[in-house]
């Protein structure tokens, strides 16, 4: 774990009525090993799912309840409480708690002491994907989004109640990882981040050339929020219209073997390389010196091979914390998790194209695998997603320093 991230930060945990409120335990001691103070309130009916005790135990501090406990309300009254908080995290967030937050209620504790604070409020939702999925849900949301609220994941996959799909709540890490990125200390100050983005053309003719649907959004995306989190980023991006994120320096190329000897150029001075460009495999053996001339019959093109950039930043000696994308027709979490062993990455970022899905699109959904493990993160914003992506990063770097060093695997 992140020791200290968050030193001496004063969180209010809620947690609300779910199954998922006994992953709440487990985040609560994650959030006190980060450093922070941790006081926790239980919904009415969280405490149908877990005990105050519990709570009591791992945070260190009286837990409270309702809104009329006198003996509780004489040590801390709910204002001061509300005064106290320099964060409000909720996790697990149920549908009810986000409707009755987006209506401005306050009608037990822990709606009152979000109306009655002013420190920024996180939410991580867990429920069934379907109340997820739901129009009055996501707008509830864009109502708390709109007035400042994070929301963090949720994940997705199978669900207690037996459903599969989006509305888990994300990993205790993963949230504290997340909270660090946007509170606390920055991720990845003083780290250096290579990022390639876009798709590469590969001119078959001075009019013509091979190209694919990539819009570079998502690796803009992952090269903005290596920024927020305080990495210097280099971003090698193959031709798009797309503005460059603040603080990001960027190198624009067209073609594989330009973005290959960009990338090669750059690699020596990277800690982290985020290799989301959708690099064309084949290119054109020969670029005609004039535009090519219909015959009126078929006509052959001959393709080679381009280099595998990833493949070979990852047989360097000395090589950077290396991380993939997979764009997946089918098979996601197989191929991804192959090709994750075959080239040797630290981690991989699969994603399912076509359909609409992937590829030119604003939204994006992720499956993160790395060699011992994996998270799911359901349909979101690309800026979110990438955010998730770079805690995840940070994560996995400070859990095994060997390799946020280079060591080969
Ligand atoms: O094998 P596949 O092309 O699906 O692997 C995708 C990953 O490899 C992406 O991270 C992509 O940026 C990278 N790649 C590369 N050079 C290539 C092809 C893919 O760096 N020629």
């Amino acid at each position: 774990m992140i020791e200290s991230a968050l030193p001496n930060l004063r969180i209010l945990l809620g947690v609300s009525g779910g199954i998922a409120a006994y992953k709440a335990a487990e985040l609560t001691r994650r959030l006190r090993d980060a450093g922070a103070d941790v006081r926790v309130v239980l919904t009415e009916n969280a405490a149908r799912f877990v005990t105050a005790l519990t709570f009591q135990a791992l945070s260190g501090q009286p837990v409270r309840g309702g809104l009329w406990d006198e003996a509780a309300e004489a040590a801390m009254g709910h204002i001061e409480l509300a005064r106290w908080a320099q964060r409000i995290l909720i996790a697990p967030a149920s549908a009810d708690l986000i409707a009755r937050l987006a209506h401005g209620l306050a009608d037990d504790l822990l709606t009152t002491l979000c109306l009655a604070s002013t420190a920024p409020l996180a939410l991580a939702p867990a429920m069934n994907q379907q109340m997820w999925a739901h129009a009055a849900t996501q707008a509830n949301l864009g109502v708390l989004r709109s007035r400042g609220a994070v929301v963090l994941g949720p994940g997705s996959g199978s669900q207690a109640c037996g459903d599969f799909g989006a509305g888990r709540l994300l990993e205790a890490d993963a949230i504290v990882a997340e909270l660090m990125a946007l509170h606390g200390g920055k991720l990845l100050a003083g780290t250096r981040v290579l990022v390639s983005a876009g798709p590469t053309f590969e001119d078959i003719d001075p009019v013509r050339y091979l190209g694919n649907r990539s819009s570079g959004r998502m690796g803009f995306a992952v090269a903005q929020a290596a920024a927020e989190a305080g990495a210097s980023v280099q971003l090698v991006a193959g031709p798009v219209h797309l503005p460059t994120p603040a603080g990001v320096a960027r190198s624009d190329v067209r073609s594989a073997r330009e973005m290959h000897a960009t990338v090669m150029q750059h690699v020596p001075q990277c800690d982290i390389f985020i290799s989301a460009a959708a690099v064309g495999d084949y290119r054109p053996a020969e670029i005609a010196a004039h535009k090519l001339k219909k015959t009126g019959g078929a006509l052959a093109l001959t393709l080679t091979e381009n280099p595998d950039i990833l493949a070979e930043v990852a047989a360097l000696k000395k090589r950077p914390f290396l991380v993939g994308f997979a764009a997946e027709t089918q098979n996601l979490r197989t191929y991804a998790r192959a090709k994750l062993e075959r080239k040797k990455l630290d981690l991989i970022a699969a994603n399912r194209v076509g359909g609409g899905s992937g590829f030119d699109a604003a939204d994006n959904e992720l499956l993160l695998l790395w060699p011992d493990g994996e998270e799911a993160l359901a349909r979101g914003a690309k800026l979110d997603l990438a955010r998730a992506l770079i805690a995840r990063i940070a994560t996995l770097r400070k859990a095994d320093p060997a390799r946020a060093k280079g060591a080969k695997r």
